[in-house]
C-alpha cells in the first residue's frame, strides 16, 4: 500500500504540473511495443506461460467480481478506463498473450500508478486474466453500471433534499432519510465512479466539529481496517491485505502510541477481531476471510502467543465481500459473525454459493452450534452489541445498481430472526426490480432498518461510545465510518457519522455528519474511514485506508 501510496502521490503531483500528461503516458507505451512486441515489454519467458483457467466456465465471472473488488475504482466499472487510467477492454489488453498479461498484473507499473498485485492469489490473477480477455476491445462491458465518471465538477447537478453529496458534508449538519423519501429504481442511471485516491495535500486535514482536536495517531500502515480496543486499553488494528495485526499502547501528550507492536502475521484476509470473556480476556478471536480463529490472550499480550486455533469455517470466495466481523452477547454463551453476500443481488434460491452469506450468524463461543441468526442482510460489515441494552447492532452495506439514491445503506439493532429483505425486497416493502414476482410472502416480512443511511455511503465500521471524555450528550451514541461511495454520480460518504440516541436504547433515524474533509472541491478523495473505536482515554480512532493512517479526534472543551 505504501508503494499505492506513493504512485498516487506521483499522479497527483503530475496532474497539477502537466495538463494531459496521462494520454502522453498511454501513447508512449504503444509506441515502446514497436521494438518489443509483447504487452508493456513483457520477458519472452512470459510467451510459455498457459492460463490453467482457459476452459472452465467459472472463470470468467469469477474475474468479473474480482475486477469490481480490485481494480473498477480506478479502470472503471465496466473496463472502460476513467480519467487518466486506461481502459481494459482494449485491442492492446485482447491481443495480449495471456502470460505477458499475467505477468503486468503481478508486476503492475507502479510509477504509472498501476499497482502491482502479487498480493492476489496465482488463480485470482489468472481469473483476472480471463475476464479482462473475454471482453470486447473498445466496447465498455455492458453488464456493468454506466460510467458517468468523466462528470467535472461544473457537471455535477445540486443534490436533492434529502439525499446530498460530498459538498454537503460538515460536521455536526443533521440528515434524516426516511422511505418516504425514496425514489423509484433506475430514476437515475447506475454510476461507476469509483475514487482515483491522490495524496492529502499538506494544507488539508479532516475536519470535526467545534471543540474537537483531529491529530495523526498513526502513519504508515498497510491497509488499516478494523479497529478494536481490548478490555485493558490496548488498541489493535486489522492489516487485512498484509495478513497482519498490528497494536497499539498508551497515547502520548501529543496524541501518538507510546508503544507500537506488530501482534500475528500470516492470517487470511482478517478483519473482526473480539475478545472474550469480556473481563480477563482468554483468547483474542479473529475473522478471516474463510474461519474463525482465536489465540490464547491474556492483558497485556503484546505478541500473539502462538499459531492461532481454527473454531469455523466460515463461507467465502474470490472477489465478493470478504471482511468478518465478531462480537459476542454480554453473556458469553453466543458469538455473532457477520458474512457478507457473495454477489451484488443475486438470487439466493439459484445461486447456491449464497449459502450462509448476507447474513448474520451466531455459533457457541467454541465454534460449534452454527445458525442463522438474522438474515437478508446484504454485507453487515460492522457488529457491535450496546453496552447498555446488550443488544446486537450492526451497520450495512445496502445493493448497487439501482440509481444514485437507492437503495440507503444502514444501522440498525438486529432482531433476532428477523429479515432484512437481500436479494428480493428492502427497507420494507419494496421489491427489487431484478427480482420481480418473486417471494411475495417476504415483503411485509422485509423489517425497515433503524437508521437510513445515505445511499452508496459504504458504511463499515460502527462503535458505541461509552467513554467519558466527549461531552455528556454523546454518551451511547453510535459513531460509523463511511467508506465513500462508487456508484454514484457525484460522490457521498467519505466520512465519520454520529447517531444519537439521546440517552435511550433506539436510534429515531437521524444521523450527522462528524468528521468530514477526505475528498477535495475536485472530487478527488485522498482518505476512506474503515474502522472506529473508541480509546481509553475517550478519543475516538478512526482508520483510514485511503491514507493508511489513523487519526484520533479529542475533546478539547469550549
Ligand atoms: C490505483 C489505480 C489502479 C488500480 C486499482 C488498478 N490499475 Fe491497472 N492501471 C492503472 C494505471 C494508471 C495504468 C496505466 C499504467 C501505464 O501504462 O502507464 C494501468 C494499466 C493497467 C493495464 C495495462 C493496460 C494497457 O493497455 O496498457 C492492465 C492490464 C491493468 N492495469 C490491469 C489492472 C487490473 C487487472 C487491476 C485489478 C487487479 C488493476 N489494473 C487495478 C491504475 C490502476
Amino acid at each position: 500500500m505504501k508503494r499505492r501510496l506513493h504512485a498516487g502521490a506521483r499522479r497527483y503531483a503530475m496532474s497539477l504540473a502537466v495538463i494531459g500528461a496521462c494520454a502522453g503516458l498511454i501513447s508512449l507505451h504503444a509506441h515502446g511495443q514497436d521494438d518489443n512486441p509483447r504487452f508493456h515489454h513483457a520477458p519472452a519467458s512470459t510467451d510459455d506461460l498457459r492460463n490453467p483457467n482457459a476452459n472452465q466456465a467459472n472463470a470468467v465471472g469469477d474475474g468479473k467480481t474480482l475486477y469490481g473488488t480490485y481494480c473498477a475504482s480506478c479502470h472503471g466499472a465496466s473496463a472502460q478506463g476513467n480519467g487518466n487510467v486506461p481502459p481494459l477492454a482494449s485491442a492492446g489488453v485482447k491481443k495480449a498473450t495471456p502470460g505477458a498479461l499475467f505477468w503486468f498484473i503481478t508486476q503492475g507499473d507502479v510509477p504509472n500508478g498501476m499497482p502491482a498485485w502479487s498480493s492476489l492469489t496465482e488463480d485470482q490473477r489468472w481469473k483476472l486474466v480471463s475476464y479482462l480477455q473475454s471482453l470486447d476491445a473498445g466496447k465498455a462491458d455492458a453488464s456493468a453500471p454506466k460510467a458517468v465518471a468523466s462528470m467535472t465538477p461544473g457537471d455535477w447537478p445540486a443534490p436533492t433534499p434529502p439525499f446530498t453529496d460530498f459538498r454537503y458534508e460538515s460536521p455536526g449538519t443533521s440528515r434524516k432519510i426516511t422511505v418516504a423519501d425514496l425514489p423509484k429504481p433506475y430514476a437515475t442511471t447506475s454510476a461507476g465512479n469509483g475514487p482515483q485516491l491522490v495524496a492529502r495535500p499538506d494544507n488539508v486535514w479532516p475536519k470535526a466539529p467545534p471543540g474537537f482536536k483531529v491529530e495523526l495517531f498513526a502513519t504508515g500502515l498497510d491497509n488499516p481496517r478494523l479497529l478494536r480496543t481490548a478490555p485493558n486499553g490496548d488498541v489493535f488494528v486489522a492489516e487485512t491485505k498484509a495478513g497482519r495485526i498490528t497494536m497499539f499502547r498508551g497515547i502520548t501528550p501529543d496524541g501518538r502510541p507510546k508503544e507500537t507492536h506488530v501482534f500475528a502475521t500470516g492470517l487470511k484476509q482478517p478483519f473482526g477481531i473480539a475478545f472474550y470473556p469480556a473481563q480477563h480476556p482468554q483468547w483474542m478471536y479473529v475473522g478471516n476471510t474463510d474461519a474463525v480463529v482465536r489465540f490464547a490472550y491474556k492483558d497485556g499480550d503484546v505478541q500473539a502467543s502462538g499459531k492461532p486455533e481454527h473454531i469455523a469455517d466460515l463461507p467465502h470466495s474470490d472477489g465478493g465481500h470478504s471482511t468478518r466481523d465478531i462480537a459476542f452477547s454480554p453473556d458469553g454463551s453466543r458469538m455473532y459473525v457477520s458474512v457478507g453476500s457473495k454477489s451484488n443481488v443475486d438470487d439466493a434460491d439459484t445461486h447456491p454459493e449464497e449459502k450462509n452469506r448476507a447474513d448474520i450468524l451466531v455459533f457457541k463461543p467454541d465454534g460449534s452450534d452454527m445458525h442463522i441468526y438474522a438474515s437478508g442482510i446484504r454485507n453487515a460489515v460492522g457488529l457491535a452489541v450496546d453496552p447498555k441494552s446488550g443488544e446486537l447492532w450492526c451497520s450495512v452495506n445496502e445493493r448497487d445498481g439501482l440509481g444514485d439514491n437507492l437503495v440507503p445503506d444502514y444501522i440498525t439493532h438486529v432482531q433476532e430472526g428477523g429479515f432484512y429483505g437481500w436479494p428480493w425486497w428492502y427497507m420494507g416493502n419494496h421489491q427489487d426490480p431484478r427480482h420481480a414476482g418473486k417471494h411475495p410472502e417476504l415483503g411485509s416480512k422485509t423489517i425497515v432498518p433503524d437508521v437510513l443511511l445515505h445511499p452508496h455511503n459504504a458504511s463499515l465500521q460502527l462503535t458505541f461510545y461509552d467513554g467519558a471524555q466527549f461531552p455528556d450528550e454523546y454518551r451511547g451514541d453510535i459513531f460509523a465510518s463511511e467508506h465513500g461511495s462508487w456508484n454514484r454520480s457525484v460522490r457521498v460518504g467519505y466520512e465519520v457519522i454520529r447517531v444519537p440516541r439521546h440517552g435511550t436504547a433506539r436510534a429515531s433515524g437521524e444521523y450527522e455528519d462528524f468528521l468530514t474533509g477526505f475528498t477535495l472541491p475536485s472530487g478527488q478523495v485522498w482518505g476512506r474511514p474503515v474502522g472506529i473505536t473508541v480509546a481509553h482515554d475517550g478519543s475516538l480512532l478512526v482508520s483510514d485506508d485511503g491514507s493508511n493512517v489513523i487519526w484520533r479526534v479529542s475533546y478539547q472543551g469550549k
